[in-house]
């Protein structure tokens, strides 16, 4: 007899291999690469003839922002850099086996793959020209989280890969947002410009996620619901967790602690997350029954637990002493 937990998982591939249809139909999502933005479009033109003009304009803008958005914004670079361990995982959901499959899941992941390369290249050329911050520590940390990998938890399950997706990029959406506001507020309207126009991707791969994911609980509500619960569990795994700079063990707690002092992303963003996901999919007025009645009184109360959890944390981590960072030639942030 094959296992419960395979033969359901199996079903579940099944039911998203159905939504190919819907997946084209969603392929709008994606932006038409001859009309895309790329990082050039951002930068300093150094083929030019005025390009010191170009780029002295460029640094002197850099120097404004603080060290704490620096820290902030290499945590992001780094966490963006190690796509190639999110296209791997999230082949749970594309199942492209030959790497170059018509099918429009695997369209859509090829896609997506592509245009998240262009924030991590963005993010480095803006670090890199403005000589704020140590490189190579910085690649070292990408190297570093590439090799050590990435593990969303999602424990094979399709369905939890959606969920995952949603959550993250609705995460990446509000932290590139806000990462936005605070360099214009310094004073960096090229940075202002960058992460504006990287939450704008992240925002219309959200939307995306969201809809698919919503598409399953309509055809399987009880599937959908348990496996939404299953996630929620346990804490929603980061992207950028296993980030080392060969020095902080903990560097990516720190670069969170950070993150959560300029609320830049906050525990409380992750409770709203969660709460936004159990309205925006409808979760309460799922009819079903069983375990998954439980798994839906369960998420239904989950924002309001992690509202708590988050002034508890809010508390910690606004007592916690500044940190050195290597990214940053070792000052405190
Ligand atoms: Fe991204
Ligand atoms: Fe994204």
């Amino acid at each position: 007899m094959p296992d419960s937990n395979t033969s359901c998982f199996q079903s579940h591939h099944e039911l998203l291999a159905n939504l190919e249809g819907t997946v084209g139909e969603n392929l709008g999502f994606l932006a038409p690469i001859d009309r895309a933005w790329q990082p050039t479009d951002f930068l300093p033109d150094l083929a030019t003839e005025n390009w010191k003009d170009q780029l002295a304009d460029f640094r002197d803008q850099a120097r404004e922002i603080s060290d704490e958005l620096l820290v902030v914004l290499v945590g992001d670079m780094v966490t963006e850099e190690a796509l190639p361990n999110y296209s791997v995982s999230l082949n749970v959901i594309a199942r492209d086996e030959q790497g170059d499959a018509p099918r429009p899941w695997a369209q859509w992941l090829r896609g997506w793959t592509a245009e998240e390369n262009r924030h991590g290249d963005l993010l480095n050329a803006y670090l890199r020209l403005t000589g704020r911050v140590n490189m190579r520590s910085v690649e070292l940390t990408v190297h570093h989280l590439i090799a050590r990998g990435f593990n969303p938890k999602t424990n094979e399950e399709p369905y939890s890969g959606l969920v995952y997706t949603s959550f993250q990029e609705r995460a990446t959406r509000i932290s590139h947002g806000n990462v936005a506001k605070l360099a214009g507020a310094q004073g960096d309207a090229n940075l202002a410009k960058i992460c504006q126009r990287i939450s704008g991707d992240e925002s219309r791969h959200e939307t995306f996620y969201t809809r698919m994911f919503d598409k399953v609980l309509d055809l399987d509500a009880s599937g959908g619901v348990l496996a939404f619960r299953d996630m929620m569990r346990g804490l929603i795994s980061m992207p950028g967790r296993l980030m080392y700079d060969g020095k902080i063990p903990d560097l990516f707690d720190q670069f969170a602690a950070v993150a959560q002092r300029l609320e830049v992303y906050t525990v409380h963003d992750y409770a709203r997350i969660i709460d936004h996901l159990v309205k925006t999919w409808r979760i309460g007025e799922r009819s079903v029954t069983g375990p998954a009645a439980k798994a839906q009184d369960y998420l239904c109360r989950q924002a309001e637990r992690y509202a708590t959890f988050a002034n508890r944390i809010r508390e910690y981590q606004a007592s916690r002493p500044p940190a050195r960072f290597s990214w940053i030639y070792d000052r405190k942030a």
